[in-house]
């Protein structure tokens, strides 16, 4: 049996259960490819999942190869896999159920998988799919946001957040984005019309009659949320909705987002960005053997943008 190099957790816990060691590499099947890993993204569900939040849910078999977003090259392409050849530089995000991308190979459905934009090296590819796809699904999929709406963005500054503003402004939206002080001029560079320091000033006095608003944050942020809307708009929470009797009251909506892989809607993204209308900020890079130290920052809830694992040179 062939093996790679891998991060893996054998028990769900602290970051210490980040193991870096030897695995056996993956063989594609069917309608599948082999992707050579040169990044992988990190997003909160990888820290969620390696705690053991997920596994009721997930019921993964340990042990298990975190990491569900990708950049690298199309190193085999099994029967089916026909729109990507083998030398191919792609982008994807990886199905939460199996294993993901803190290794040097990952195998993965050819659909879910997409050309990579050519604008970005894999470092930078590696932190758009999950958050790109996490903003795409809540704007247009859920809220259906059109242009001369108006969008409040909570955790404008996060991984889902900056693309959630960059996205609403392209379409034509006015965008008021919260964050603290020290990320506000980054959040007016990614295009927000208005920052809301939400450490400072309360969002529900200095924000009203907005169609939409995009919740990463859940509880007593959604709960205060709900007023700050028009009549019939809409709330998109990547979180639950856990106060729906407010909303009620208000005459609004709420929709919960469980984020779907997409190849389609990534081959649409990468064409925005290689247009140079949307832009990954890339706060962190570690290598992968370092793993436990870009869970520590992403767990800080300090980080800006995205945290990314290098895989390979
Ligand atoms: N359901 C799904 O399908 C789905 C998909 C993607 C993500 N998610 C979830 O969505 C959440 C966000 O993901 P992410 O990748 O964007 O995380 P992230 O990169 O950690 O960003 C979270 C952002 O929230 C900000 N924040 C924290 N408290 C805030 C408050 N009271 N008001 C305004 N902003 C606040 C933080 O900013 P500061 O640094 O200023 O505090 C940070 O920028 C996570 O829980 C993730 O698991 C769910």
């Amino acid at each position: 049996m062939e093996t790679m190099r891998a991060v893996r957790i054998h028990a769900y816990g602290g970051r210490e259960v980040l193991v870096y060691e030897d695995a056996p590499r993956p063989e594609p099947e069917p309608g599948e490819v082999l992707i050579s890993v040169h990044a992988a993204g990190i997003n909160p569900i990888d820290y969620k999942i390696r705690a053991g939040y997920a596994k009721n849910w997930l019921k993964h078999t340990l042990p298990l190869i975190p990491g569900w977003d990708v950049s690298g090259v199309i190193e085999v392409t099994a029967d089916g896999a026909s729109h990507l050849e083998v030398g191919g530089e792609v982008y994807g995000m990886l199905d939460f159920r199996r294993d993901g991308a803190y290794a040097e190979y990952v195998t993965a459905p050819a659909a879910i998988i997409a050309r990579k934009p050519t604008s970005l090296d894999h470092v930078q590819a590696a932190a758009v799919p999950l958050a790109a796809l996490a903003a795409w699904q809540c704007l247009f999929d859920l809220a259906g946001l059109s242009a001369g709406q108006t969008i409040l963005v909570h955790g404008a500054a996060g991984g889902v957040g900056h693309f959630v503003v960059q996205f609403a402004k392209w379409k034509g939206a006015k965008v008021i984005g919260t964050a603290a002080a020290r990320d506000a001029d980054f959040v007016r560079e990614l295009g927000a019309d208005e920052v809301i320091d939400y450490q400072a000033q309360r969002f529900e006095q200095a924000v009203g009659d907005v169609d939409v608003v995009f919740d990463p944050i859940g509880g007593e942020l959604q709960r205060l949320s709900w007023q700050v809307l028009r009549k019939g708009g809409v709330l998109v929470s990547t979180t639950s909705i856990s106060s729906p009797e407010v909303a009620a009251e208000f005459d609004v909506r709420g929709e919960e987002l469980s984020v779907r892989p997409d190849g389609t809607e990534l081959t649409a993204i990468a064409e925005l960005i290689d247009e140079g209308r949307i832009k990954p900020a890339v706060t962190a890079v570690f290598p992968l053997a370092e793993a436990a130290k870009a869970h520590a920052l992403l767990e800080s809830g300090q980080a800006r943008g995205k945290v990314v694992l290098r895989v390979r040179d």
